[in-house]
Order: C-alpha cells, then structure tokens, then sequence
C-alpha cells in the first residue's frame, strides 16, 4: 500500500524528530512517523532539564569540561563544542515556542545535577520533558507542511534492494511501516529521510525509559548498513524508585543536586564518601551508580534511600512536585522520609554514527537524538545533555537537509511489502518469552559490572535466540510485538559485540577483566 509522498519522512515525534520537522518544514512537506502517540518516547518522561550556559558566572569551557571528564575522555571535542555553543540559542526557540521554563526574576531558574560544576539546567519544575513535548507537538500540528502519522511502526528502510529494478545502491528512499491499527504494511517514500526513534533502553529488565525503547532505529540502519558506535555505553541511572509495583520511576539527579544523599538504610552511613568523597552525590552517573550496586551486592540489600527530607518540606514540595504526588499516592512522605532507591538502565550513549550535519554513513539519511553516537556523550552521558544534542542535531539534520535539497534524486519505482508468504502466529507467547529472557540475560550477564565469561554467555543466548526470531519473522505476519522483539534482540547483539570489544574500563563500560582505563580513548565502532 502506498501513501501519498512527501518530501521528507520524520521517524520518531520527540525532541530530535519534531525539532527536524519544524526545521523542515520551513520549505518542504514532512511526514513524521511514531510508534504509538505522539507523546510516546523518552522526552516526555524527561524531568531534570536541558544543559546549557545561561549564567554570568558560568562559561562554555566549564560545562565543555565536564562533559568530556563525565565521558571519560572518549567524546569528540569538536560535537562537544558544537553542541554546547548552540544551546542558549536551543532555549531561546523552546522559549519562542512557549515552553513555560521555571524563571527566578528576570532569568531563568537554573537547577544543579551530577558532573556539573555550576548551576546550568533549565527547567520546567520535576517535569521538563513533558512542557518540552507538548510544546513541540503544538508547533507541529499548527504546520500545514507536517503531517502527523502515530500508530505506526517502522520496520526496514527502503533502499535499492527494494526497488522494481533492483540496485545494490544503498541509498535510503523512506521507509516499510505497519499500520498498527489495521495491520497493513505501508510504504512511505521520500527523498530524505531522518531517523529519530530514539534508545535501546528497554533490553534491560529494569530501564527508566518507555515501553517503545526497544533500538528499532538502530537495528533498522545496521541492517541497512550503517555503522553503529560504542553501544556497550549503557549508562544506568543510580536513582529509579524501588517499587514492587511501579516499575520504572526515575527520582531526578536534581534531588542531589538540591542536597539529597545517599544513604545505607540500616545504618543510615552516607556511603558516596568511601567512593567519591570530593563529590560525594554529584560525581558522575557511573560512579554513582556503581557505588550503590557495590552497597547493594555487598550487603545484600533490596535498594539504598536518597533522602532530601533535611530540607524544608515547602522547599521540597515546590522544587518536586511530580515526584512528591507520586510518592504520597505510594505512601512515602519525601519531606519527612527517605525514599528506596536502585540503579536502572537509562540512556543508550552509543548509536549509529553521525557527523556534525546529522548524516549517516547511508545517503539519503540522517539521524539525530538518542539513536544516535555524535561523539558528544562519549564513554558517559553528563546529566541533561541529551535533550540538548536532540533539539542541536534535530536542526542540524534540518538544515543539512535544506541546503542540499537539490542534489537529492527522486525515488524510483519501490516493490509493495510481500506478505503473500506469512500467515498470523499461532504462537504469541514465543515472542514474550524471548522478550522477557533477553532483557532478563541483559540485566544479569552486560550490567553495570560485567567480566568476559558473562559477556559470552550473553553472546551465546543471543546467537541461538537470533535463529529462532529470524524463523519466526520470516514466517508470520508482522506485529508491533515481533518487530521490537527482532529489534531488541539485533540490539542485544550490538551491545555485547561492542563490550566485548573492548579491553579496558572507561565511563559506562566496567568490567573485572579489564578495570585499568588505557591511555589512549578509541570508539568501538562496528562496520555492518
Ligand atoms: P524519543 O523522545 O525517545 O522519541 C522516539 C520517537 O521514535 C518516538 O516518537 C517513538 O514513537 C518513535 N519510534 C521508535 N521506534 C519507532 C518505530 N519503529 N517506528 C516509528 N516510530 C518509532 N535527558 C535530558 O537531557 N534531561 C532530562 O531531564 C532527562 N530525563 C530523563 C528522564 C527519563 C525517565 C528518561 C527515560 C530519559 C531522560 N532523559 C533526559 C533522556 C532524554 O529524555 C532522551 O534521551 C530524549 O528525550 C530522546 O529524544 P529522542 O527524540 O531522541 O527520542
Ligand atoms: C534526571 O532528571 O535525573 C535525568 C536527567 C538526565 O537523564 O539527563
């Protein structure tokens, strides 16, 4: 089935895509294709804020500083400096679009997270990602050259391969995607398409990031023959709630960053001084995180508390509020108790590799946001700085896109997806049982302490789960649930091929085998 053709495709509705589609849409027709509602990825989740130098006191060089010492030195110098140079400008748009910030007098109210020397996050209370994402997609459905399409999920890139007359071109000409309400496999051509479908969280049983973060952009271009970079950079988010209901609720690093700490529930010991004891609560997301599973293996404890409740409750309640009505409807009272925490997995730093216009290694394709290694995270992603690489690279991607609009061909003639050879799955629990057990192995065996045997036992689960999922893609018909799993899986391979890579601990990546850090820093980069 064909549907009508736009200029450009959109993959993904969150901070990198819309930012893409607005740039876009300024002279071209855009489609913009999401998986499920529009609200549906990591930004509307985001609480802390979006990094950015705002602050007489602060400087570009400072926060250009922590984000290479959080990275531990793998990051590229040259996306960092882009990056952090254009984010006044990024807040300025946001606030043109009416994002509703939190100010303090005449500036903007700028809160404090883990790795960062100053004071320089902006934000909208406890919950930035939502303002963020409401705003944009106000934007976009006010465009008259954007057109929204949720409840699709991408599945394969079109190339050459997809054409009437095949070419082994790998030139990207839009894209296969299931209607997800009909079960219909569409084609969505175009002559550029950007990918924004954002992380890989979800190969974790335990993830902060929504159900829909299972690497389909990732997967979808390593299939297609686009490198993909330090992928073994998982970054684990020390603080999620520890709920025997509530699975997934991440308690912001502003909560240190206003002064909360780290304790050992029984004792009441502020352990980050064995650990860190400069910074304490504010070192970097890896160090702290390692610092809690370390208490909680080595004590045999269930979480670790954060506790704020030394601080004034009004303090509190005003600086939280969505974390704070969250815990009451949970009976924890965070003005006067501590809260159960443990680490999660939470952002994916590794993707496919971009340069500084967004391009990827396929022409007729760019990429930016989580999906994405630009060199800007490195080894370890500083607190806050994702929003701002999507709402940078988002426009990048753009602009790119604009000043070479010309030298962009026409698609030629593409073949409807075949579905004559698949029936519907007599099987669903196939696809739930390997779902739960890859994110079950990712967990126990590529974690946030990993040796080489347990890397292997990954390699080999995933080596003999891939045959079963490829058997089983290729006979049933495509559903939301068998292209994540197909996706998660491909994901799962892509980290523990790069882990294991990689002889040395650096930032995100530790492991017993290998705990000295080697002088010189090299990105893992697998070529397809
Ligand atoms: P997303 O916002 O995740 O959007 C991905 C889009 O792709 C979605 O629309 C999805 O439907 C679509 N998609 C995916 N697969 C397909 C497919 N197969 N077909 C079609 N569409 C598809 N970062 C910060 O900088 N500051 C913070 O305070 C912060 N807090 C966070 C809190 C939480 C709980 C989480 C999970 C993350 C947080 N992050 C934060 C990280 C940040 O939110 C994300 O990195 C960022 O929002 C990613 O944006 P994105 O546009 O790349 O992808
Ligand atoms: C948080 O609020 O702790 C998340 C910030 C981030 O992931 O950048």
């Amino acid at each position: 089935m064909t549907v009508p053709q736009h200029d450009v495709i959109v993959i993904g509705s969150g901070a990198a895509g819309l930012t893409a589609a607005l740039e876009l849409a300024q002279q071209h027709r855009v489609l913009v294709l999401a998986k499920g509602n529009l609200h549906g990825g990591s930004t509307a989740w985001a609480q802390g804020g979006i990094a950015a130098v705002l602050d007489a006191g602060d400087t570009f060089e400072n926060h250009i500083r922590d984000t290479m010492v959080a990275g531990a030195g793998l990051n590229d110098i040259a996306t960092v400096e882009f990056v952090i140079e254009r984010a006044p400008a990024a807040i300025d748009r946001l606030v043109e679009l009416g994002v509703p910030f939190n100010t303090d007098g005449p500036d903007l109210h700028l809160t404090r997270e883990g790795g960062h020397s100053h004071r320089r996050i902006v934000h909208v209370d406890d919950a930035t990602g939502w303002a963020v994402q409401e705003a944009l997609v106000r934007a976009a459905e006010a465009n008259p050259n954007i057109t929204l399409l949720p409840g699709r999920s991408c599945i394969d890139f079109i190339t050459g391969r997809h054409a009437e007359k095949f070419s082994a071109d790998g030139r990207v000409w839009g894209v296969y995607a299931l209607d997800q309400e009909s079960g219909k496999v569409e084609k969505h051509l175009a002559r550029a398409t950007v990918l924004a479908a954002g992380g890989a969280g979800r190969v974790y049983q335990f993830s902060t990031a929504p159900r829909g973060a299972t690497g389909d952009g990732i997967a979808m271009s390593w299939r297609a023959g686009a490198r993909v970079s330090n992928m073994e950079m998982m970054q684990f988010h020390p603080t999620c709630l520890y709920n025997l209901e509530v699975k997934n609720f991440l308690i912001t690093e502003a909560v240190r960053g206003e002064g909360g700490h780290l304790l050992h529930p029984e004792t009441g010991h502020r352990f980050m001084v064995d650990y860190d004891a400069e910074r304490m609560e504010l070192a970097p997301r890896d160090v702290v995180a390692r610092a809690i599973d370390d208490q909680i293996k080595r004590f045999g404890l269930d979480y670790v508390h954060l506790d704020i409740s030394h601080k004034p409750a009004e303090f509190v309640r005003e600086h939280f509020p969505t974390i704070y009505d969250k815990l009451i409807g949970l009976g924890i009272d965070m003005t006067t108790q501590p809260i159960p925490v443990v680490p999660a997995q939470h952002y994916t730093c590794g993707g496919v590799k971009v340069d500084l216009d967004a391009r990827t290694d396929l022409p007729g394709l760019w990429a930016a946001g989580e999906c994405t290694e630009s060199g800007l995270h490195g080894a370890n992603r500083l607190a806050s700085n994702s929003l701002l690489e999507c709402f940078v690279f988002g426009e990048a991607a753009g602009r790119d896109i604009l000043a070479h609009w010309g030298e962009l061909p026409e698609p030629p003639a593409i073949r409807d997806w075949d579905a004559s050879r698949v029936t519907d799955s007599d099987e669903e629990v196939v696809i739930k049982q390997n779902w739960t057990e890859i994110r079950r192995f990712m967990w126990n065996y590529v974690g946030i302490v990993r040796t080489t045997k347990r890397l292997e036992r990954a390699a080999h689960r995933i080596q003999l789960l891939s045959r079963e999922v490829e058997d089983y893609y290729g006979s049933f018909r495509v559903t939301t649930d068998l292209i994540e799993l197909r996706n998660l899986l491909q994901s799962a391979e892509l980290i523990v091929r790069s882990a294991l890579k990689r002889h040395e601990s650096r930032g995100l990546h530790y492991t017993m085998d290998y705990p000295e850090t080697l002088p010189v820093a090299q990105d893992t980069v697998l070529v397809p």
